[in-house]
């Protein structure tokens, strides 16, 4: 269970303590019912390097069973500070396993290691934070009628659906599921079919801490099939969705069949504004690790970059020194940036990059000459002076593409940050007490960061969107609301 010695090669063989190719449902590995696997693939070398199931809709049908027994028998009947307990552990484990976690996911995403280990460390906050958090939920006292008591009480919605992307496994897992288990749901979880490895390491992880079984179950698949069948199902009483607009559409659409709430997380267009008064090399790497890091596939992404006239030449000028030195290449090499996570995305990128080329390139990095010629390899690269109603500065690219957009005052600044159909994650560089309080209540945004950015911010901080960006708030003691319905007692004594 510990991580490798240094002599070992590393392989995906060594590191795995699991069978990747089964389902994890009701704490036993089992294979999709239909028998069919799908391959798994390392973005660094475009190489088969595993198998996962191909779990359907008999398999979710399973893992709906398992998850209502759990809420039936020990888990329904758990404590908060039980729960709270089983998670710490959990957090604890998945520190223990930080470099096997930390190497799975590298070669499965194409996470460059650093990256990766922060995933693990962020997967391993959510469960201190949430098993510190979920017996601190408290409900009210409600001043009533004479003769009367009245108190509210938080419970669990039930069975929860969680289907999540690719790009960020670990962190999305913390933060849905664990608030999820933390409010005593049971949890069906659909990873990405690109991304499966470290949801079941997770799951077994949990099952060595203790986690009951049925209160967390896991079903690789396709999302036509398992993702569709997990969303639509009569038996979940609340979905939550990280991922692309059309799809968080559709979930919608199927989870309002059965009149069940969703958390929908569907990225964005995120800017970053710079005034003339801003430090501007403070500001510098956020500008451009905001845009870089994780490949750009971060749906809080800083893809826009907002410069008033007076520095717009200067902060050009540096950020464009920054992307001349990104280098790009396999994730076990560690470079400023891996590859993206498919082929297809690959091609979604290089399209872009084609309708933008009207716009200046300000500077570009570039590919590590040994990377493998079958990686999904990109180059970073920044464009300057692009009008704000442009492609590239209105979608969703979902690599490591920044546009650099002028300004002249606080009111177009404004108008272009809220000129998208998107408002996800926004900040602000300015010393200007006044206009930083100012545009943090006229932004349209989930998250307002002054004088910094956080991509999505610590464990801590409620994050979510309005617009295309989606709705519902997850992390901080936000998604402990979220993932529980109110109860109103009213009790006539006299
Ligand atoms: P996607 O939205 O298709 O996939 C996300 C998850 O939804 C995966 O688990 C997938 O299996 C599942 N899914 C797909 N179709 C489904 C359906 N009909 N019913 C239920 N579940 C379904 O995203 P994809 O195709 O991987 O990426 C396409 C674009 O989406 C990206 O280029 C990016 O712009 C955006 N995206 C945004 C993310 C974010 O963090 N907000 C994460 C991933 C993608
Ligand atoms: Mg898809």
């Amino acid at each position: 269970m510990n991580s490798t010695s240094g002599k070992e090669k590393d392989t995906i063989e060594n590191q795995l303590w699991f069978d990747p190719s089964l389902c994890f449902i009701g704490n036993q590995w089992l294979p999709a019912k239909s028998g069919k696997l799908l391959d798994v693939y390392d973005p660094s070398t475009g190489e088969q390097i595993s198998k996962i199931s191909r779990g359907d809709q008999a398999d979710i049908d399973s893992a709906i069973s398992q998850a209502k027994f759990a809420l039936s028998n020990e888990w329904g009947n758990s404590t908060a500070v039980e729960r709270g307990r089983i998670l710490y552990r959990i957090g604890q484990l998945v520190l223990e396993n930080t470099d096997r976690l930390a190497f799975l996911e590298a070669s499965d995403v194409g996470k460059p290691l650093k990256q990766a280990k922060a995933d693990v460390s962020a997967l391993a906050r959510y469960m201190e934070f949430y098993a510190g958090a979920v017996d601190k939920v408290h409900g009210n006292t409600i001043p009533f009628l004479d003769g009367y008591t009245v108190y509210t009480l938080r419970e669990a919605h039930g069975v929860t659906g969680h289907i999540i992307p690719w790009n960020y496994p670990m962190q999305i897992i913390g933060r849905s599921v664990g608030a999820a288990l933390a409010m005593g749901n049971a949890t069906v979880l659909k990873p990405a079919e690109e991304a499966c490895l470290t949801a079941l390491a997770f799951a077994d992880l949990a099952r060595q801490a203790g986690l009951p079984a049925g209160a967390l179950n896991v079903v690789p698949g396709l999302g036509t099939e398992a993702g569709a069948a997990l969303a639509r199902h009569r038996g979940v009483r609340h979905v939550s969705f990280t991922g692309s607009v059309n799809v968080g559409k559709q979930i919608q659409t199927a989870a309002a069949q059965n009149v069940v709430p969703v958390t929908l997380e569907l990225g964005g267009k995120s800017p970053q504004i710079v005034f003339e008064d801003a430090d501007i090399d403070a500001a510098i790497p956020y500008l451009v690790n905001a845009g870089i890091q994780n490949a750009g596939q971060t749906c809080s992404a800083s893809s826009r970059i907002l410069v008033q006239q007076g520095v717009y030449k200067e902060v050009v000028h540096k950020m464009a020194e920054r992307y001349r030195q990104l280098r790009v290449g396999p994730a076990l090499q560690d470079r400023d940036l891996g590859p993206l996570i498919s082929r297809r995305q690959k091609s979604i990128v290089e399209d872009y990059l084609e309708k933008g080329r009207d716009l200046p390139i300000a500077s570009q990095g570039s590919i590590d000459a040994d990377a493998p010629n079958r990686g999904h390899y990109v180059v970073p690269v920044l464009f300057s002076d692009v009008p704000p109603d442009h492609v590239l500065a209105q979608q969703e690219i979902f690599g490591p593409v920044q546009v650099v957009i002028p300004f002249v005052d606080e009111g177009e600044a404004l108008q272009i940050a809220n000129g998208t159909d998107y408002g996800l994650v926004a900040s602000i560089w300015t010393r200007d007490g006044a206009r930083q309080m100012r545009m943090a209540k006229k932004i349209r945004s989930g998250q307002v960061f002054i004088n910094n950015y956080g991509a999505g911010g610590g464990v801590e901080l409620p994050f979510g969107g309005t617009g295309l960006s989606g709705h519902g708030r997850e992390k901080g003691f936000e998604a402990l609301y979220g993932f529980s319905q109110l109860k109103t007692v009213a009790a006539l004594h006299g």
